[in-house]
């Protein structure tokens, strides 16, 4: 077998006259007639031409490269030589060719269903490619990606390492923990009617090696929730895991920065600075929203005062509205400079449609002329348009939109038209990178049904320092020691401070709901690790996927795992979730198995 030398795509004039075997795929072939025949060889490295001279060639080589097709497998030895022809300049080896004297087809591959061609992935229907992953990965795109993630990893690792982390691994088999999603079950064969969980994350226990005198902890694991996947989020996801012990929120938040900063400088030579904070009331006040995207302005505005001096109905009924968590209804207003022109009464139509998605009534809106409102709700706005101009510095031609529900309906369907509205008027600058640590998160909030406290982050966050009082008085108002990262409007990480004292975590348990024996039942272990010697500790974890999504620049979580679910969640590659024999049921203990469904 002829043996690799060197890779297609590293192929440079500095080659030339040197004797040369390439391995790869065959990306193209072209017969020129000319009793020459090109082909453009392929391996994860790039491109390389190579051309056969059909005259000069031995016969059985001859036949054997004129029955070459795409994606065949060949090995090649031959001697390089700058181009006869033209350079291709699009191409890294465009100066070079390699003329071919010996030929062996490695593996003739069938007719490929897709083609790893990045002008072709376009075309072809992310199912199919995901079908036939192993062609889809072979693109130039991709290998990039998966490139680009084995360099995050491995920064994280020198970076975290360097600092004293140690890289630990924690178990896959283990018992439902509440992290807000649903788990992933397994049925254990050996304990009949007995199951274990996959972890949401490896939280608890890597609470527990800071008890075990560990220090520093960190790990790239795999996280598994049975949620629905999105654009950015899949049932299985990757994190970079942390725990710190005799830690406060500053050292942690100074760490993490650390490692944004260090990746930034090192994948794009770019200094990001100093990261700016911003509480969580003002990210909910202000971007409607706990990830703002600070990349543009348009600030939210509550002009619930001006607005009760209105007859609106919209607004007077709105601001009568009180929520479960007891806050009374509001009126808010996102002013969109020059909206007059783009934001035409069909495009503030479709708003109000769109808005009763978030379950709010509809948006209205108003155009400013200089001196009185025009259009939409201006009637209404007549006795308060010098105040609210005022309030929101209006000027000639700005539309004004307004959400008025209660807090948390207006809040979030404001959030997201404020992002719809930029989306909208290609309001987001490209190429920026805009970080930003949100702080002093509520610890609590309370469930949809309005019924009990639910834990805003997890129920093993500790309040800040300071709120500990607040946390036994009135525990709506108490502050988390919690932090998020965000990235252009994505959070790209979450961690906190934790309750590492065994009385706090039992009032925190017993505020959502858990008594004693619950929590005894669902986290002795905890609790019991928390009464042998728990020192201080905080941790974060950043979305890996996510984080390569910024950093190769798309939307798509799919694009940046090597083998991702789809929307619904299965593997069209290796058929996953698939059905399994009645004796293995049988073995598992488990009955009432409806019959399968195709993924
Ligand atoms: P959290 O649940 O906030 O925290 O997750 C941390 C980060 O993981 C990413 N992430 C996801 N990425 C892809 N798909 C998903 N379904 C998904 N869910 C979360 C986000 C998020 O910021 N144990 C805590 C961390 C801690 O407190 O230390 C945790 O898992 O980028």
């Amino acid at each position: 077998m002829l043996k690799r030398t060197h890779f297609c795509g590293a192929m440079r004039p500095a080659h030339a006259g040197q004797t040369v075997t390439l391995c790869g795929w065959v990306n193209t072939y072209r017969d020129q007639g000319r009793g020459l025949l090109f082909i453009d060889l392929r391996d994860k490295e790039g491109l390389c031409q190579i051309v056969f001279d059909l005259e000069s060639s031995a016969p059985d080589i001859v036949s054997a490269a004129k029955a070459l097709r795409r994606e065949d497998v060949i090995a090649v030895r031959g001697s390089m030589r700058i181009r006869a022809g033209d350079p291709n300049p699009k191409l890294a080896t465009g100066e070079v060719e390699m003329v071919v004297a010996d030929l062996e087809v490695l593996n003739k591959a069938e007719t490929p269903p897709i083609l790893p061609d990045e002008h072709e992935a376009e075309k072809i229907g992310e199912e199919t490619r995901l079908r036939y992953r192993y062609i889809d990965l072979r693109r130039p795109r991709m290998q990039h990606i998966l490139r680009t993630r084995s360099r995050i990893t491995k920064f994280a690792r020198d970076y975290f390492q360097g600092n004293g982390f140690l890289e630990i691994e924690t178990p896959l088999l283990i018992k439902s923990t509440p992290e807000g999603a649903r788990d992933f079950v397994v049925p254990s064969r050996i304990y009949p009617g007995m199951w274990y969980a996959l972890p949401q994350s490896p939280q608890l226990f890597k609470q527990i090696l800071m008890v075990a005198g560990c220090d520093r902890y960190m790990q790239i694991c795999k996280c598994l929730r049975d949620e629905d996947p999105r654009a950015d989020r899949q049932a299985e996801f990757s994190q970079i895991d942390l725990e710190m012990s005799f830690v406060d929120r500053e050292d942690v938040m100074s760490m993490m920065g650390g490692f944004a900063k260090g990746l930034w400088a090192e994948l794009f030579g770019i200094e990001i600075g100093e990261i700016p904070r911003m509480t969580w009331a003002e990210a909910m006040e202000t971007y409607g929203i706990d990830r703002p995207d600070t990349r543009f302005g348009l600030p939210i505005r509550d002009v619930s005062a001006i607005a009760s001096q209105t007859s609106f109905r919209v607004f007077t009924e709105a601001l009568a509205k009180r929520s479960p968590s007891g806050r009374s209804g509001v009126v808010k207003a996102l002013r969109v400079p020059g909206g007059a022109e783009t934001l035409t009464r069909k495009v503030t139509d479709g708003y109000s449609e769109w808005s009763k998605g978030f379950k709010a009534g509809g948006i209205p809106n108003a155009k400013w002329n200089g001196t009185a409102f025009e259009t939409g709700i201006a009637k209404f706005l007549e006795p308060v348009a010098a105040p609210l101009a005022e309030a929101l510095g209006l000027e000639a031609g700005d539309v004004v939109l307004f959400a008025a529900d209660t807090w948390e309906i207006a809040t979030k369907v404001m959030g997201e038209l404020r992002l719809k509205v930029a989306h909208d008027l290609k309001l987001i600058p490209e190429g920026t990178w805009n970080f930003l640590w949100v702080v002093d998160f509520p610890m609590f909030e309370w469930d949809d049904e309005g019924k009990r406290w639910v834990a805003l982050h997890h129920p093993f966050t500790s309040p800040n320092p300071d709120q500990f009082g607040i946390l036994e008085t009135d525990p709506g108002a108490c502050l988390s020691a919690g932090y998020d990262l965000v990235l252009n409007g994505s959070e790209i990480a979450g961690g906190s401070i934790r309750i590492h004292r065994m009385d706090v975590q039992e009032r925190v348990f017993s505020l959502i709901g858990l008594d004693r024996a619950e929590a005894e039942a669902k986290f002795g272990f905890l609790l019991s690790a928390l009464r042998h010697g728990a020192p201080p500790h905080g941790g974060i974890a950043f979305g890996l996927d996510r984080l390569v999504m910024h950093i190769v620049g798309t939307d798509n979580i799919r694009d940046v795992i090597a083998f991702p679910k789809t929307q619904s969640g299965g593997d069209l590659m290796i058929e996953a979730p698939g059905a399994i024999s009645d004796e293995q049921l049988k073995e598992l203990h488990v009955r009432n198995v409806p019959p399968p469904q195709k993924v």
